[in-house]
Parts: C-alpha cells; sequence; structure tokens
C-alpha cells in the first residue's frame, strides 16, 4: 500500500513525538528515528517524501555534538534542518508554526493526505498475515484499550489463528470480564480462554500488607498463570504484545536517557520461545482509540481511563480483604456511573475509588456502626507524572456518598482526596 511519510531524526529535541502527532494530524504518516539512522535502514524506509532533522536541547552527548550523516542529507528528499537550543524552532506562535510545517510537508515534500485508520488496518491486516503465515499467535487480553484493539486487529486478519487468554484475577473493575467475555467470544468469535484465577491470586496475596511485595506477586503470578496457558497450547509461534509508540519513546533514544523500561508481559521463561507481533507500536494512545472504534469494539472498551496493571489490588490498602475488595469494586462502579449520568465521564483523566484498612465509627438507622471509609480520587494529567485535582460539582460528591453510604455493604463514610501529585501520586499504593 502507497503511504506518505515524513521522518523525523532525533537530534534531540524533546519535542519529536509532538512533532510527528501534528504531522499525522494533517493526514501524513509520520515516523521517528535515531540521527545515526544507517543508509541502508534510511532507504529501505517505505514512502519517504521528506526529512526533518529535529535538533534540542539533548543535542550534545558525552560533550560532542550530534550531526545527521552524510546520506541522510545526500538522500533524494527534501531535507528540513531544525535547530532550536531551547526555544521554539518554528516560526512563533501555534498557527505560524503550524502554517510552517505544512508548507514543508506539502508545498516542499508533496506529501499527499493517506494516512487514515482504513489505510492503517489493511496495511496492518496485510502485513500480520505476512509475518505469521499460518503459525498460531498467542495475546493476554486484558481486556485494556491497548490489548482490546490487538485482539480485534488479530481477529481481522487471522481469526481462529489468534488465541486469546484473559486471566480473571479477581482485581479487575466490575463488569470488565463479563465484558471480555461478551465482546470477544460472543460478537467476534474469537478463540478465548477465560481463566478463572481469582481464588488464586486472593490466597497468594493473603495477609500481605506491603505495595512493592503486593506488585511483585500480582506481576509474577500473572505471569504463572499465562505461561500455564501458553504450554497447554501446541504450535503456538507467535506471542502479540500491545505495544504502543510511547512505550519505545519512552524506553529511551539515543540522546534522552531511558524514562522506564517497558515490559508487557517480560519475564516469560525462555524456552517459551515466541517472536512477536506487535502491530501497534507505531500508535499514539489516541490512534489506537481511533483504530479500535474503526474496528468496530464498543466505546466502553475505546475510551476506557487508564487502569494500573495491578488493577483494584494497588486501591483496596495494605492486605487485601474480600469484603473490601467487594466494597472497592463496589464504590467504583458507582462512581463511574454518576460520572457518567454527570458528564464527566469524558472529562476527567482518571477517577475511582479506594478503600483504606481503618475502620471508623458511625450510626446508621440509630444504631452505632464500625465500617470501612471509601476514598474518592478524580485527576487530570497530560502525561501522569503530575496532576491535578478535578473540581467536582458538590451536588455530584452528594449523590455519589449518598449511594456509596446506602448501596454499598460495610462502608460508612466518603472521603474526598484534595491531594494534586506531587506530593500524591495519582494511585495509594
Ligand atoms: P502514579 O500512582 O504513579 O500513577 O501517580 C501514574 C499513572 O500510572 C498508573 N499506574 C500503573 N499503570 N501498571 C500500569 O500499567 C502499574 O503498575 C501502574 N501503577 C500506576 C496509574 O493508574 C496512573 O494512571
Amino acid at each position: 500500500m502507497k503511504q506518505d511519510m515524513i521522518v523525523i531524526l532525533d537530534l534531540g529535541s524533546e519535542e519529536n513525538p509532538r512533532l510527528a502527532r501534528e504531522i499525522r494530524a494533517m493526514g501524513v504518516y509520520s515516523e521517528i528515528y535515531p540521527h545515526d539512522i544507517a543508509p541502508e535502514e534510511l532507504a529501505a524506509l517505505p514512502g519517504v517524501r521528506g526529512i526533518i532533522l529535529n535538533g534540542g536541547p539533548n543535542r550534545v552527548v558525552d560533550g560532542k555534538e550530534i550531526d545527521a550523516g552524510e546520506h541522510v542529507w545526500k538522500a533524494p528528499v527534501p531535507v528540513l534542518p531544525v535547530d532550536h537550543q531551547g526555544s521554539d524552532p518554528w516560526p512563533a506562535g501555534e498557527e505560524a508554526r503550524k502554517a510552517a510545517l505544512s508548507h514543508f510537508v506539502f508545498d516542499v515534500c508533496h506529501a499527499e493526505k493517506n494516512w487514515t485508520m482504513e489505510n492503517f488496518i489493511a496495511d496492518q491486516v496485510e502485513r500480520i498475515r505476512r509475518q505469521v503465515g499460518d503459525s498460531r499467535v498467542l495475546l493476554a487480553l486484558s481486556g485494556g484499550v491497548d490489548s482490546s484493539v490487538v485482539a480485534a486487529l488479530l481477529i481481522k486478519a487471522i481469526g481462529k489463528q489468534l488465541t486469546c487468554v484473559h486471566v480473571n484475577h479477581g482485581l479487575l473493575r466490575k463488569g470488565e470480564p463479563e465484558q471480555v467475555v461478551e465482546v470477544f467470544r460472543n460478537r467476534l468469535d474469537a478463540n478465548l480462554i477465560y481463566v478463572d484465577a481469582v481464588d488464586r491470586f486472593l490466597d497468594k496475596l493473603a495477609g500481605v500488607a506491603d505495595p512493592e511485595q503486593k506488585r511483585k506477586i500480582i506481576g509474577a503470578e500473572f505471569i504463572r498463570v499465562f505461561e500455564e496457558e501458553a504450554r497447554k497450547l501446541s504450535g503456538v509461534r507467535y506471542l502479540a504484545q500491545g505495544t504502543i509508540y510511547p512505550d519505545i519513546i519512552e524506553s529511551g533514544t539515543k540522546t534522552v536517557k531511558a524514562v522506564k523500561s517497558h515490559h508487557n508481559v517480560g519475564g516469560l521463561p525462555e524456552d517459551l520461545d515466541f517472536a512477536l507481533v506487535e502491530p501497534l507500536k507505531m500508535l499514539f494512545k489516541d490512534e489506537v482509540r481511533a483504530c479500535g472504534a474503526a474496528l468496530g469494539l464498543p466505546d466502553s472498551m475505546v475510551y476506557r481511563q487508564p487502569f494500573p496493571g495491578p488493577g483494584l489490588g494497588v486501591r483496596c490498602l495494605g492486605a487485601i480483604t474480600r469484603d473490601r475488595l467487594e466494597a472497592l469494586r463496589e464504590s467504583d462502579a458507582i462512581l463511574r456511573e454518576e460520572f457518567a449520568a454527570a458528564g464527566l465521564a469524558g472529562k476527567v483523566w482518571q477517577y475511582f475509588t479506594v478503600v483504606p484498612d481503618f475502620k471508623s465509627v458511625g450510626v446508621r438507622d440509630g444504631a452505632r456502626t464500625f465500617d470501612w471509609p471509601v476514598i474518592l480520587r478524580a485527576v487530570n494529567t497530560v502525561d501522569a507524572m503530575t496532576a491535578t485535582v478535578e473540581e467536582v460539582p458538590w451536588p455530584v460528591l452528594k449523590r455519589i456518598t449518598r449511594r456509596i453510604t446506602g448501596e454499598v455493604p460495610g462502608v460508612n463514610r466518603v472521603l474526598y482526596d484534595l491531594t494534586p501529585k506531587p506530593t500524591g501520586t495519582i494511585e495509594f499504593e
């Protein structure tokens, strides 16, 4: 398939992802590569119409200023060097910048607007079929945005050659395991293995109060369960993963040290020797959502808020107990319902409840109670590194409080967390 591309070479700018997104938003595909991309690699990239050398504050690496190789300058397409030592490279102002970028992309490079989700999907379907042939592919399907979109894409490409494994570790939100089964098994007719590992996880977690220990147990147990399922299958050569572009960018470039190392399903034993299928690895999050929507996944799956891997486990504070976990799941469902009803669901970045491990005294129908509190948290952020608290309207908070204390057994008090990040993290553990 013909698709034009503008290549961004990273010469120490922190703005590479933003630039790529802006170009893609103009309808032209764009990818980021290191400044020292090999001549063969650059020459082999399909559809290159132009190259932007994106310089910036990190241009000096180990005391030396880095530059693009001779072959880049001699490439048979327009090359635009942009150097900004910490200041904006483009003409001042958002509009002028956009106009300058648009001028380069369309007037100088003559790129065509052919970056669409339909083209992307058609292209990936073809690539996936070419990559895996008639082999079987395995996917850990959590029900999160990325793994769900990968699943939908692979089902379209290879149907029953894909086996999805959904591990219910008991720490998912209300209705999530059911939705995975409904969407993938019933609606998309996928080969889905549903593993009820609730008791297994909760038994392992019993009495464990340390947050790091809890996370480790959840992560390790997940891999163990998934590995057991993988061993039961024969002829699986590929493992699909919902790796997305920011995961790759955040794993570090040549000019910026890794922010965090990334593993989706890391830690599988070496004798389970899979090649990876990562069809979303060049997409930004909003593009992943658009892809899922184009593939027909429900909005509630595609536009859902971020949810941590260890799930409700890090929101049921201290040693997890079944009664508090249930209170957490029910109160979270009420919060989500009320946010949706108040028009806040698409507006607030992340909102959830937390159940601490202390009780407090209350009164109900004239009698003393000694029950758990529920903490509400609602925050907005761009990159999850800092966050501000959403100013939820008082009547909405009152309604949520009334419902939680009225409908959730074992809860007699509701608190609202007013802490931005810093000093609080978004999650409590
Ligand atoms: P914190 O609590 O560090 O959270 O302010 C920042 C964002 O990351 C999410 N989060 C996780 N996501 N696995 C994930 O996939 C995890 O272990 C994890 N811990 C936190 C958190 O929900 C928030 O969006």
